[in-house]
């Protein structure tokens, strides 16, 4: 049979006391929503339809994308009032097709893994129904899973409609479920909101399926934080923590020691070669691929980059769609910007920028500078405070510096213009003309002696005051 997945997302999430919708929250820089379609499209359905209501075109608008791209039918289905989960599902209907199984997930339980969805839709068919539950320290807040003395599921209970007796059993209902969909559509056709919240329960669908000799098949999560549902932000940071948790698991694996695996954020794709080492509080965003032995020093934040093999990241520094060549040395503090492609064995130092730019092989920019769409070449050495001025307030110019070059200190460069191979800039200079190559450029006002000259003095005499 072919699957199709329905994910219950029109909740408000009262409970987050947010302007944001509760599915867009995000975990680990992702919206709850898209870790749960990321999880449906993992399982290649063939179609995947999303209830949504609060918050409607901020979530569409958020998340169309990823929609589309979890299924090759898909659909967003208006939910216009919340009247539970079961009105939610049969809001559904009308896209689902009678010889399919539909898989029920939450936009609020965002860690399911893909292997155990998969191990639930075996479950379902056209006369059994898979029910994905956990077993829980504190069931607080969860409907409870009521089995016969034998251990078959009878019927689940919501916590606000349970006895004491019912209150008392650990087994939670996680919500996922795998219904075949013929079944589904009679049942929900059936539901009735006599219950404690006044709402049309998917729940209630169990002791249907029971009455009508389908077979419910319960499968335990394999760990509770997969299942962990998310209602406000102490949840929400628990699950943040257990993804991260898993991530830096996942870093180790692959071959990169953590200074602290609680004090690493993987908030993208992270790709590590051998030997890699993080130190703490590195963040990590966008996909990142990190060479053999690459050191991350602490408090580094990466966003869509390539660190190539034995780089050194000091202290601090914040590189987003840049490229960086083996054996580098960066930081402390410093800021690659996208375009910034630097070569092998390049020195970059404290409080320096490049945007834009090329430096070629060996070259070096210690100390307080800026480079903007230039390209640099090999060896080059861009001294303290040189500025490439690459911007008229309206245009921005490239500026060439050829292999060999030496800036020196506090020079400005103003785009566009080229400093040969082997020139060298002196000190102070504002260079507004080529440089030829080989030659030394100086353009700043001339050191005069004034011989004899005094001070100002104070009228009415008397040392001076400041
Ligand atoms: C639900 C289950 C409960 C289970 C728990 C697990 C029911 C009746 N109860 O309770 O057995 O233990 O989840 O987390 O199913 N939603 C809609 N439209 C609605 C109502 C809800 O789309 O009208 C969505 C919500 O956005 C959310 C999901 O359905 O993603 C669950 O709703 P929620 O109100 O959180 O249900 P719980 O009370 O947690
Ligand atoms: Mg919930």
């Amino acid at each position: 049979m072919t699957l199709s997945i329905v994910i219950l997302a029109a909740g408000q999430g009262k409970r987050m006391n947010s302007a944001l919708p509760k599915v867009l929250q995000p975990l680990a820089g992702r919206p709850l929503l898209g870790h749960v379609l990321d999880a449906a499209r993992a399982l290649d359905p063939a179609a995947v339809h999303v209830v949504y209501g609060h918050g409607g075109d901020q979530v569409r608008a958020a998340l169309d994308g990823a929609l589309k791209a979890a299924a090759s039918r898909s659909s967003w289905v208006l939910q216009a009032e919340q009247k539970g989960t079961g009105h939610a599902v049969q809001q559904a209907l009308p896209a689902l097709r009678d010889d399919e199984i539909a898989l029920i997930l939450y936009g609020d339980v965002p860690l399911v893994q893909p292997e155990t969805l998969r191990a639930l839709v075996a479950l379902a068919g056209p006369k059994s129904l898979g029910l994905l539950t956990v077993e829980l320290d504190d069931p607080t807040g969860y409907g409870r899973i009521v089995r016969d003395a034998r251990g078959k599921v009878l019927r689940i209970v919501e916590q606000k409609d349970a006895n004491a007796r019912e209150r008392r059993i650990r087994e939670g209902n996680t919500g996922i479920m795998a219904v075949p969909v013929k079944r589904l559509r009679g049942w929900l056709g059936r539901l009735r909101n006599a219950n404690a919240q006044g709402e049309y329960y998917l729940t209630d669908i169990i002791a249907m399926a029971v009455k009508d000799k389908v077979k419910v098949a319960p499968l335990a999560a394999p760990t509770v934080s997969e299942v962990l549902g998310i209602n406000d932000r102490i949840q929400l940071a628990e699950a943040e923590c257990a993804l991260q948790h898993s991530r830096a698991r996942a870093l180790m694996v692959a071959g990169a020691t953590l200074a602290d695996t609680m004090r690493v954020d993987v908030r993208g794709e992270v790709v590590v070669g051998r030997d890699v080492f993080i130190d703490i509080n590195a963040v990590f965003e966008g996909r990142v691929v990190l060479g053999d032995g690459v050191v991350v020093g602490p408090g580094c934040i990466l966003r869509d980059c390539e660190i190539a093999a034995g780089v050194r990241l000091n202290a601090y520094c914040v590189i987003e769609g840049a490229t960086v060549g083996a054996g580098a040395i960066i930081g402390p503090f410093a800021r690659l910007r996208p375009g910034a492609a630097l070569g092998p064995e390049v020195h970059i130092g404290n409080f320096v920028e490049i945007k834009n730019s090329t430096m070629g092989e060996g070259s070096k920019a210690n100390h307080l500078v800026y480079v903007g769409d230039a390209s640099v070449g090999a060896r080059a050495n861009i001294g303290a405070g040189t500025i490439v001025a690459n911007y008229d307030g309206a245009n921005k110019h490239h500026t060439a510096i050829g292999a060999d070059a030496h800036t020196g200190s506090n020079s400005v460069l103003v785009a566009p213009v080229t400093v040969g191979d082997g020139a060298t800039v002196g000190a102070g200079s504002t260079i507004t003309k080529d440089v030829p190559a080989g030659t030394l450029a100086v353009a700043r006002g001339k050191q005069v002696h004034i011989e004899g000259w005094k001070r100002p003095t104070k009228r009415g005499g008397g040392p001076a005051k400041s």
